[in-house]
């Protein structure tokens, strides 16, 4: 069928099969490109299938010629109705994977449940014997805690005062002010067990009882710090609070894995374009600006440009890992550098609906949207038919 964007409120509800695959096939050779990274050969990654965890499979695989099992929730197509974006990455994925000669093998489900960790183990300790990299890059607004069965929403709120700033809405370009409320009852909390670290330690303690984690095992995590800009609702909201807890389970990680010399870090990844941060207030135009300065400065990154130079320069350079004075693995240098974030000020006091399509990168910012969902897409005929019945190898 001829697929088309379509849109509600801030989310599109279709995607396009042959704009995933093209996706995924620009972030190969991109890894391509780059050359070898002597580094993981069996990896986990539990959230693989958009964004950074997606990049890091493709680094994984492409780059250093692991073997890889991909976790994620994802909508499977059905006839007349197009699979959710992350369906259609990971068949073209395991494709590309599968012509070289690379293990690719993935799980379809909720990786907060106890069902799935099962799975994956199993499939690990037939398939792998043992893993060397657990990358862990789950976003998602809810999670139902396997022990309590307690479903927990996280929220993206200001803890204590009302967050009053500017923000854009990217699809009309309007610029206006919004007014965030507080946090209340048990909004911190429930982020925290949403997008805290305690599922991360789960995945961790139930691979190591099993004996699948290989000697000198690494795990990762994804985190963000931004500016002060965003502070207030970002890194001092809720949703900060659930990053200190991720941050902090990295220590309480490498601490349970000593007998293995295992270790963890939370890598602080740049501000970038997915369908969470699109629902957050006032990141659109923070990020719309951060991209025209970037690019203007030639160091503009995506997904796959962070996770390359995190193996490379960072995980696997033969030396220490080197992180930040609170451990942290930092890919946010480019964005935090001080003449960056200079500018981004000056450019956001100046912001508003007139001047902002000049000021910011909103057209790049509206392309890296549609891209999320196949859409838009350089080479991509979108006025040819597209089967939306794909299959993910290893599943179908
Ligand atoms: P994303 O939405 O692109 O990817 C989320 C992944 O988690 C997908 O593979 C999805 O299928 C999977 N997932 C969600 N719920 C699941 C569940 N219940 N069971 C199994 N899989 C599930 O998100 P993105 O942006 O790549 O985020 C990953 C991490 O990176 C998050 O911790 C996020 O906070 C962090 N990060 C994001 C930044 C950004 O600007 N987007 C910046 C820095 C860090
Ligand atoms: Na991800």
């Amino acid at each position: 069928m001829i697929i088309e964007p379509r849109m509600r409120g801030f989310i599109c509800t279709t995607s396009h099969p042959k704009g995933c695959e093209q996706n995924v096939k620009n972030q190969i050779d991109y890894i391509n490109s780059k050359g070898i990274i002597e580094g993981a050969k069996k990896v986990l990654v539990i959230g693989a299938s958009t964004g950074f965890g997606l990049a890091s499979r493709i680094t994984s695989a492409f780059g250093c010629n692991a073997a890889t099992i991909g976790v994620f929730f994802e909508k499977e197509p059905s006839e007349g109705k197009t699979a959710s974006p992350g369906w259609y990455n990971s068949a073209a994925f395991e494709d590309e994977a599968h012509k070289v000669g690379l293990y690719a093998k993935s799980i379809n489900g909720d990786a907060f449940s106890k069902e799935i960790k099962k799975q994956t183990l199993e499939l690990i300790k037939a398939d792998l014997g043992q893993v060397d990299l657990v990358i862990y890059s789950l976003a998602s607004p809810v999670r139902m805690n396997p022990e309590t069965g307690i479903l927990h929403r996280s929220t993206l709120k200001p803890i204590g005062d009302v967050f009053t700033n500017k923000t854009v809405d990217f699809h009309s370009g309007k610029v206006s002010e919004i007014s965030i409320q507080p946090s209340s009852g048990d909004d911190i909390e429930n982020t925290v067990a949403v997008m805290g670290g305690e599922d991360w330690m789960m995945w961790i303690e139930a691979l190591k009882a099993e004996n699948l984690l290989a000697t000198g095992a690494t795990t990762v995590a994804y985190s963000y710090i931004g500016p002060s800009l965003t502070e207030a609702v970002y890194r001092k909201g809720t949703i900060g609070r659930a990053k200190d807890h991720l941050e902090a389970t990295a220590f309480a990680i490498t601490d349970s894995l000593k007998a293995i010399d295992g270790k963890a870090y939370v890598s602080v990844n740049k501000a970038l374009v997915t369908q969470a941060s699109s629902a957050i207030p006032v990141i659109p135009l923070y990020i719309s600006l951060l991209y025209k300065i970037m690019k203007e400065e030639g160091i503009h990154e995506g997904c796959i440009e962070q996770i390359q130079r995190l193996y490379q320069e960072r995980l696997y350079t033969g030396n220490k890992v080197p992180v930040d004075e609170k451990g942290r693995i930092r890919v946010d240098d480019l964005e935090m550098r001080p003449d960056v974030q200079a500018k981004i000020a000056q450019l956001w006091a100046e912001a508003v609906t007139e001047n902002l399509a000049e000021l910011g990168d909103l057209e790049g910012y509206r392309k890296d949207f549609y891209n999320l969902f196949g859409f838009d897409v350089d080479g991509v005929d979108y006025k040819i038919e597209a089967d939306e019945m794909v299959n993910i190898d290893s599943i179908a």
